[in-house]
């Protein structure tokens, strides 16, 4: 593989093509307009400069990484002569399926389509295709260049090989490839999210508030940030959106989203993007106060 393809400029797919370019591959980022790209472009810039700075990178490393990462807004002339693409685009169906259209006639034939999806079915999404064994998942963890995961789903129908090169390929830029079958939340969000869902429980119930619950998780099992810190991180709609997911998938009660996260969408208090969620970025991001229920 040499040519990656990543659809999608955004958090994860800036990201993405930011750890491929690092690790030597010749990576076209796309996005639907010039603006998104842009922003793609300083954000990798200032990632690589933190790296840089922390001796993780060399100047001359900085420069050629940039260089091998050409922006497009031109998703046919993107994918003509891919190896893999990578798919990162916003968390919907729709737009996920017509995507999947599009490159499975523009890639060459051998090109594997792997999607970034956080909760959709990979069986899906391949079945959008006619080479539904060259799809895969390839779930990359938040910030991408600093978590070292990645995990591989395999769909229905996908092959043993797209599964060996995709986790060839994961330890060639230094991540580490964990397989899990396509069933709904694979295995980190089906098991991430239940945690932060009851963490939102006990807040709703008043059992305790923000920064004991978060203060518990951290002191007493060790965890870097506590669950409800860490759903304002992710995006408490991307959270919602994966619990509906879990809910609709098993059908069972289990997984049914906490009044007060539905609340809290619907008022546009999203977390960390939103500047407000379970704290309040607006004063000090880097530490935020807690907020009073
Ligand atoms: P984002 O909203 O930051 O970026 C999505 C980008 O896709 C936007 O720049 C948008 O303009 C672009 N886009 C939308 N339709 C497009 C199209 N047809 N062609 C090209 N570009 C298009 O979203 P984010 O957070 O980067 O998420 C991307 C994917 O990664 C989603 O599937 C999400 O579930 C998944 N994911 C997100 C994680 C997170 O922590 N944010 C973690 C792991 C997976």
């Amino acid at each position: 593989m040499k040519n990656i393809t990543v659809i999608g400029s955004g958090t994860m797919g800036s990201g993405i093509a930011h750890c491929f370019a690092q690790y030597g591959f010749t990576v076209s980022l796309v996005d639907l307009t010039q603006d998104a790209l842009d922003t793609a472009k300083i954000k990798i810039g200032t990632n690589l400069d933190r790296q840089v700075k922390k001796a993780l990178l060399t100047q001359e490393d900085r420069t050629a990484t940039l260089r091998r990462i050409s922006f497009s807004t031109e998703l046919q002339k993107a994918t003509a002569s891919s190896d893999l693409i990578v798919e990162a685009a916003s968390e919907n169906s729709a737009v996920k399926k017509k995507i999947f259209e599009q490159v499975d006639q523009w890639a060459p034939a051998h090109c594997i389509l792997a999607s970034n999806t956080s909760s959709l079915s990979i069986t899906t999404l391949a079945a959008y295709t006619q080479r539904s064994e060259n799809v895969i998942g390839m779930h990359f963890m938040n910030p991408v260049p600093v978590m070292r995961l990645v995990e591989i789903i395999k769909g229905h129908s996908t092959s043993t090989s797209t599964l060996s090169s995709i986790e060839a390929l994961t330890k060639k830029i230094e991540k580490v490839p964990l397989v899990a079958a396509d069933y709904p939340g694979f295995v980190a969000n089906r098991i991430l999210l239940p945690m932060i869902n009851e963490a939102i429980e006990a807040l709703f119930q008043g059992v305790a508030d923000v920064m004991t619950i978060d203060e518990m998780m951290k002191l007493g099992m060790g965890h870097p940030m506590g669950p409800l810190r860490l759903a304002d991180f992710i995006g408490l709609d991307v959270c919602l959106s994966i619990l509906e997911v879990l809910h609709q998938g098993f059908g069972k009660d289990k997984y049914a989203p906490c009044p007060l996260l539905k609340n809290m969408v619907a008022a546009g208090k999203l977390g960390v993007k939103s500047k407000s969620g379970f704290y309040d970025y607006h004063e000090d991001p880097r530490n935020p106060q807690p907020t009073i229920f």
